[in-house]
């Protein structure tokens, strides 16, 4: 798909994800390039049609794109819980299973999502696959001693490659962490998978994130499709 029809079908999927807010919420606000789109949108209700809701992010990108609309940003334990939290994904399948993590963030993402009454994903229609797993699985990792869980990973045939930024340094998470991209091509058994990645000393949080997921905001050319698990 050209770039240009994705950001299109992103920007679609998150201004619909945005009527979900209502005033008074506890909003959980993902990361990535289609959340851009939907802070984009809740910064113009905020700032157009007074919408008051609380806010709690996944990165500190999405903090400062959202504080700059002046949308209320609170730390994740001054609330008791997020009424609705909204995030994109870099794949998904029918099972409603998928991988995140392609901007670095999974790991406040999963401990958001995981405090949510309610969980949509808004993504084009190219994240949607019928097996997880082309898209490189990122799992976060501990900068001591990342050297033996890459090994470990590259014995189980993961193929594990270190994720770099531009100048050829280790990305770091929020939390100061590394990320380590595994390509699969296939994953098969994410279940069995995601136990074996969470029980290796030195894994913080890895980007399966199996049936957590309520809906599925899906652009695409026409309307986007709301699919509910
Ligand atoms: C960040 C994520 C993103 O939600 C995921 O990578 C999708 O990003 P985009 O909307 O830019 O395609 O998991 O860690």
């Amino acid at each position: 798909m050209d770039q240009e029809l994705q950001n299109k079908l992103k920007k679609e999927a998150g201004i619909k994800a945005a009527q979900y807010v209502k005033d008074g919420m506890v909003v959980g606000l993902g990361t990535g390039s289609t959340v851009r789109y939907l802070v984009d949108e809740l910064g113009r209700r905020w700032q157009e049609e007074g919408l008051r809701f609380t806010g709690v992010t996944t990165s500190r990108r999405t903090t400062a794109q959202a504080e700059s609309y002046g949308i209320k940003i609170v730390d994740i334990d001054d609330v008791d819980h997020m009424d609705l939290t909204i995030d994109g994904a870099d794949e998904v399948d029918k099972n409603f299973n998928g991988i995140k993590g392609g901007g670095a963030a999974l790991l406040w993402e999963k401990i958001v999502a995981t405090n949510s009454r309610h969980y949509i994903w808004i993504v084009d229609h190219s994240k949607q696959v019928d097996t997880i797993g082309k898209f490189p699985l990122p799992v976060e990792v501990i900068p001591f001693g990342v050297g033996h869980v890459i090994k470990q990973f590259e014995a189980k045939g993961y193929k594990p490659v270190l994720r770099l930024d531009k100048e050829g340094k280790p990305v770091l998470t929020d939390e100061n962490d590394y990320v380590v991209d595994l390509h699969l091509e296939r994953i098969d058994n994410p279940e069995a998978l995601a136990a074996d990645l969470i029980n290796t000393v030195g894994v913080v949080e890895h980007g399966l994130f199996l049936n957590m997921v309520d809906e599925v905001i899906v652009g695409n050319e026409g309307e986007p499709l709301v699919l509910t698990n």
